[in-house]
């Protein structure tokens, strides 16, 4: 079984060349970080539409001009096949991460979102497949066992998706398969469930709930819980997301190809429980927090009740083995919204 130790010093020993999309976002410049700290070679792709300059700023202060130098950048629109191309040639592995996320946003919008995350997602696998690239791993989403009442989250068991954006995503995993089946693209899916951590936006009508309420309760501005708190969602620490790609791009094993994996903790946090964790955390450093308490609103349309995922598959084909629980991640991520957070609004 190989360990996320051993493939960083693979790497480390045999550097290879990547390619980030969605590079300037959440979780695209988290792994860069990472991937440019391996002393990798990384292209990065994206058009800036819900990414930031500031992030990748912050990962070129972070590791330093000597590794920022392994970095490219392609601003570029993941719907132009030409550009997706271009940032394919000689990649040894390809993260695809550009999306337009949110499910408001794609009840909103569904033709855009539809356009960036099925038809540019096509032209990501198709660019990876011309360019003979070793393996391409990419984000899926727990959206997909949309209306499926089972708990926790396996695999193979999934109902039918309650949002415009769970279509997309689970599209992402009908055209992954066909392309391994149809081409033999080396391929595997990752489905986050509800992601969390540094550089994680918190502005926005479509700003997830962790750094959404962490800049509120910062500015002591309100904020609302939809429906009765008791909402259960699996929230999993960016290092733990980016540990299943870097596994996912390396692991040896045929048998762990061409699948999809869980990727979160397994375990369960209700609204209401994460709010008051929250509170705790920030109160220590900001009085005003004590007193602040949350309004509650009407349950959202296309939202999922509970959400938990069974890991046994990534565990156990992937050697993924989470490093932060929730509380460990939420820490980490208070502290650096405390530090960070007027950088995030420059
Ligand atoms: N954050 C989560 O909890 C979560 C959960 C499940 C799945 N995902 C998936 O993970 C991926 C990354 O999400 P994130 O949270 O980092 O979001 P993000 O919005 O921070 O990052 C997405 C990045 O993709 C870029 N992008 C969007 N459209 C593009 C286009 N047409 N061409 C090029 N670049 C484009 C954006 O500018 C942004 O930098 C997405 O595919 C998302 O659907 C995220």
């Amino acid at each position: 079984m190989q360990t996320y130790q051993a493939q960083q010093q693979k790497l480390r020993e045999k550097p290879r060349r990547w390619l980030i999309t969605g590079v300037a976002g959440f979780i695209g410049s988290n792994l860069l970080e990472t991937l440019l700290r391996l002393e990798q070679t990384v292209v990065g792709l994206d058009n800036f539409s819900t990414g930031h300059r500031h992030n990748l700023d912050q990962v070129r202060e972070s590791v330093g001009s000597k590794l920022w130098k392994n970095f490219e950048l392609i601003e570029g629109d993941i719907r132009d096949p030409v550009v997706c191309h271009r940032a394919s040639t000689g990649v040894d592995f390809v993260l695809h991460q550009a999306a337009l996320g949110s499910v408001p946003r794609s009840i909103k919008d569904p033709i855009t979102t539809n356009a960036v995350n099925i038809a540019g997602h096509l032209n990501m696998l198709v660019a990876a497949r011309d360019a003979g690239v070793k393996r391409f791993v990419y984000a899926a989403s727990s959206s997909t066992y949309g209306d499926h009442p089972g708990l926790p989250k396996r695999e193979d068991v999934i109902g039918k998706p309650l949002s415009p954006y769970a279509i997309t995503k689970y599209v992402n995993e009908l055209y992954a398969g066909i392309f391994s089946s149809t081409y033999g693209l080396e391929q595997i899916g990752l489905r986050y469930f509800n992601v969390f951590g540094r550089r994680q936006d918190p502005e926005g009508a479509y700003a997830a709930v962790i750094p959404r309420w962490a800049a509120a309760m910062i500015k002591n501005q309100p904020i609302v819980i939809f429906g009765d708190g008791e909402t259960t969602r699996d929230f999993c620490y960016i290092d733990n997301i980016v540990q299943a790609n870097i596994l996912a791009a390396t692991v040896d094993s045929k048998d762990a190809v061409n699948q999809v994996y869980n990727v979160a903790l397994s375990d369960r946090t209700t609204l209401n429980e994460l709010y008051r964790t929250m509170k705790t955390l920030l109160s220590e450093r900001y009085p005003h927090v004590e007193n602040h308490e949350p309004a509650y609103e009407d349950f959202r349309k296309g939202d999922i009740r509970h959400s938990q995922a069974d890991i046994s598959k990534a565990q156990t084909l992937l050697g993924y083995q989470p490093t932060h629980r929730i509380a460990d991640g939420l820490k980490e991520a208070m502290a650096w919204y405390q530090q960070n957070l007027s950088m995030m609004r420059r």
